[in-house]
């Protein structure tokens, strides 16, 4: 009896043992081994968190991963396919080594990069040398795809050097990436010097180049540097594609330079160039606001409208496009496969169609239920532009900012990352009394937000800081103890298990925490799993501060409550039929 109860002991002691090493990454193998790697096999096989806490019964220091799975099947899921996908990733590792052929390399980075398993990327471009081979252009193009589609700008910086540094000559999908990697971090002057660089030494910019720079260009709401690529365009011979000449309507209208945006279309549309439903909504949303008197944007609605009558008739073709693809720029093939539009493509196309109709349908209604007089007055605040509005604060790197509550609002209540502004405009019409914040980081969506608020009559108690949350909740920008409710819904999620680039962690909260009213509130929302549980954990790490709200103490609710309202990615997880949505509802502590 004794011996056996021997046994049993060491056996669950090994358990254990591997149990807590698994939980501390120590374990599995190459895949294991150094670095990033590590930490992508550890934090991948726990969904996401830090996975540090063995603490099963989720007491203690933290949250372990399987006591919040236990709470909910799609977290347990998440946890399970994770998991999977380390081990997989692991043995690919293993044969890699064996099969001692770059191109089996390249084909891993490529796959890892694309699904933002930046940790095993890195860790495959490491081994290509381990197996005694040189990195080629499409493993240096694939590893830099591989950092730029997770935002580690600094890192894809680094590959580009080493991949000069070691004589390697870029092509145009390598200058691409890095034009993608700059202009997404806003430089878009020194995305614009890659082109320059790259003509210079004869590599030719393709339309997925151009495109690349001038998406950025909607999102700063840089007309001039628009201008300048499309300047560019012709100087190359290179006439703008449907895919440029939307994004280039999209950052004037963003500006509000309707003129201009129906000049440029008579002028596409003369040389044959296919101009998108996109487009004329556009024109039709800024024409509404600013030229209350004429048809323009009745006109661009009937275009739009008509256009996507077109597109649905040829709904198979355009899936198969790539036209919209940007965002899953690909790395190179290297003659290894061809893909098929993937799921979130498709999505996102579909997504794009009802959005597009949903805004026709918005600017009809403002043209026809507000009367002319009120659209007159509305045009005037807003021909003065989003800039000048007494409503927007951009927040420079280097200006001083005024704080942003100066009146007296009982009840404040803020949205970080409110991101093309459907909720919190929706939000301030069903709630006049309160004075409603969004932070929004992108120049284009406070553009759009702002233009949503004097549509629905809102603009009396909704102000729009243009700027990151950590700012924008800054001591300088907020003061202390003046908001009752902050919600964050749908924030990025982190762009791959070892991002340090993450919104909810202990320094927001702290912010959090300062800004909010004693008994205020925060309330997250996300339909990332892997994200819920980093954010319970987060919140339990700062469980001096936040106390659940729930009656029963739970860290997190699984859906969201019934009049929660909707958003933009709200509508997606609805289009995209996915079962999970996690929301989170904290209380302020006093310290
Ligand atoms: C996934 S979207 C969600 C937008 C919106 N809440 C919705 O549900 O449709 C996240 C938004 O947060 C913004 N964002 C991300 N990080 C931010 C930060 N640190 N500060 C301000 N905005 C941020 C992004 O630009 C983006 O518009």
């Amino acid at each position: 009896m004794k011996r056996a109860r021997g046994r049993v002991n060491r056996g669950e002691k090994k358990r254990s043992e591997k149990r807590r090493r698994r939980d501390a990454g120590t374990e599995g193998g190459d895949g294991a081994r150094g670095g990033d790697g590590t930490r992508g096999v550890r934090a991948a096989a726990d969904g996401g968190g830090e996975g540090r806490h063995g603490d099963d019964a989720g007491d203690g220091d933290g949250l372990s991963t399987s006591y919040l799975a236990s709470l909910d099947e799609g977290i347990k899921r998440v946890v399970k396919a994770n998991r999977k996908r380390a081990r997989e990733a692991q043995t690919l590792l293993k044969r890699a080594l064996k099969v001692k052929d770059v191109k089996f390399f390249n084909r891993m980075l490529k796959d890892f990069g694309n699904e933002k398993q930046f940790g095993f990327a890195k860790e495959t471009f490491e081994r290509i040398s381990r197996a005694g081979l040189a990195p080629n252009v499409y493993s240096y193009t694939n590893y830099l795809n591989a950092a730029t589609r997770v935002g580690e700008t600094t890192v894809m910086r680094e590959i580009w050097k080493s991949m000069c540094d070691s004589g390697v000559e870029p092509n145009e999908v390598a200058y691409t990436v890095l034009v993608k990697g700059e202009s997404q971090d806003g430089n878009i002057d020194r995305a614009r010097s890659v082109v320059r660089e790259m003509i210079s030494v004869g590599v030719e910019p393709n339309q997925r180049t151009y495109a690349t720079l001038l998406r950025n260009c909607v999102r700063y709401g840089d007309v001039d540097g628009a201008t300048k690529c499309l300047e560019t365009m012709r100087e190359r011979d290179y006439a703008p594609d449907a895919t440029a000449c939307e994004y280039f309507i999209k950052t004037l209208c963003g500006e509000l330079m309707v003129q201009r945006a129906l000049a440029f279309v008579r002028d596409a549309t003369r040389d044959g160039v296919e101009v998108t439903a996109q487009s004329h909504v556009a024109i039709a949303t800024a024409a509404s606001l600013i030229m209350p008197d004429n048809d323009v944007a009745v006109n661009a609605c009937r275009d739009a409208r008509a256009i996507l009558e077109m597109d649905l008739a040829n709904a198979e073709k355009n899936a198969t496009g790539s036209r919209y693809a940007d965002d899953e720029y690909d790395a190179q093939n290297d003659g290894t496969s061809t893909d098929a539009p993937s799921k979130s493509v498709q999505l996102f196309l579909r997504l794009r169609s009802q959005e597009t109709n949903r805004e026709i349908d918005a600017v009809e209604a403002y043209i026809n239920n507000v009367p002319l007089s009120r659209r007159l007055e509305i045009a005037d605040i807003a021909s003065k532009g989003v800039e000048s509005s007494p409503q927007v604060k951009i927040i420079a790197d280097d200006e001083d900012i005024e704080p942003l509550i100066v009146d007296d609002v009982d009840d404040v209540r803020v949205e970080v990352c409110s991101g093309h502004g459907d909720w919190i405009t929706r939000r301030a019409k069903q709630n006049p009394n309160v004075r409603w914040i969004g932070i929004e980081m992108r120049r284009n969506r406070v553009a759009l937000t702002w233009m949503k608020s004097l549509r629905l009559g809102v603009e009396g108690n909704v102000r729009l800081v243009c700027g990151m949350a950590h700012d924008a909740l800054s001591a300088r920008v907020t003061p202390p103890a003046s908001v009752s409710e902050l919600y964050v819904n749908y924030p990025d999620p982190p762009e791959w298990v070892g991002s340090s680039q993450v919104l909810v962690d202990a320094a927001f909260l702290r912010d959090v925490h300062r800004v909010l009213k004693p008994g205020g509130h925060l309330i997250c929302v996300t339909d990332d799993p892997a994200y819920a549980v980093r954010m319970c954990r987060e919140l339990r790490k700062a469980r001096a501060l936040f106390a659940p709200a729930a009656a029963d103490g739970k860290p997190f609710e699984s859906g969201v409550p019934e009049d929660y309202g909707t958003s933009y990615f709200d509508s997606m997880w609805t289009l995209g039929n996915q079962r999970d949505r996690y929301c989170m509802r904290y209380v302020k502590r006093e310290e």
